[in-house]
């Protein structure tokens, strides 16, 4: 694994081992999306490289995930062949109490709940500062949408208390496209008091392909500390 003094990268580092550490040979794995899960897919790799770890098959949440998976030479599979996953390791912007998410940051939302709810052990990875009383109080709320529907839905969200912004990616260039070549809209909601029923009433929402908030999911949440005061190596 390539060494770094961040404490940030180190903490990323330290989780998404931790995560990947719990993979058993003979093992289907659903690989997330983002920086923290990145390293998990880097261990797995690792793992399979030094032969403590063999017959593993990976499914990727994003092409990003796709990539990383082929750089460090996991064997990747899709869901048309084959009908369960063991364990699926993944990030989040937000986590609560009763271990549910927001996700979404990386705009990889929609795949990624298809291959998380569907893996027997969903193991999150996360930093403490993720950790919430109420979702959405630090993180806005990401809606994946097809093109036509942006106007309409944004109405609709806003008829449901949230205030949605189109999402722009670097230097405002261009609206963010997802791997569906969708658009995502981000809410923000003053208060999301019951996440089971705002995941259902938005997916209802024509034109929504799935948003952000995972309900019921997650199995086990691990949390990364970071520590300012390592010794630098
Ligand atoms: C991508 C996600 C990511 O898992 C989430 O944004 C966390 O990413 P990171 O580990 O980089 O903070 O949901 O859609």
């Amino acid at each position: 694994m390539t060494v770094n003094v961040d404490p940030v990268v180190i903490m990323k580092q330290e989780v998404g081992k931790a995560a990947a550490s719990r993979v058993k040979s003979d093992s289907i794995v659903g690989l997330g999306t983002g920086s923290t899960t990145a390293y998990a897919i880097e261990y797995l790799g690792e793992r399979l490289r030094k032969g403590e770890l063999k017959n593993i098959v990976g499914i990727p949440t994003s092409f990003q995930a796709e990539v990383l998976a082929k750089k460090y030479r996991i064997p990747l599979t899709s869901l048309d062949t084959v009908d369960r996953i063991d364990i699926a390791i993944d990030g989040a912007d937000e986590v609560d109490p009763n271990k549910n998410l927001i996700k979404g940051g990386g705009a990889a939302h929609t795949r990624e709940k298809v291959v998380d709810s569907l893996a027997d052990l969903f193991i999150v990875v996360v930093d403490s500062g993720k950790l919430v009383d109420k979702l959405g109080s630090t993180f806005l709320l990401p809606v994946e949408v097809i093109p036509m529907a942006v106007a309409p839905v944004m109405r609709s969200l806003e008829k449901l208390g949230g205030k949605p912004e189109l999402r722009m990616g670097v230097k405002k260039a261009g609206p963010v496209v997802t791997d569906q070549g969708n658009l995502v809209i981000d809410v923000k909601f003053d208060r999301i008091d019951d996440p089971a029923c705002l995941e259902k009433t938005i997916n209802n929402i024509p034109g929504v392909l799935e948003n952000g908030l995972f309900i019921g999911v997650a199995d086990i949440i691990l949390v990364g500390e970071i520590k300012e005061d390592r010794p630098l190596v």
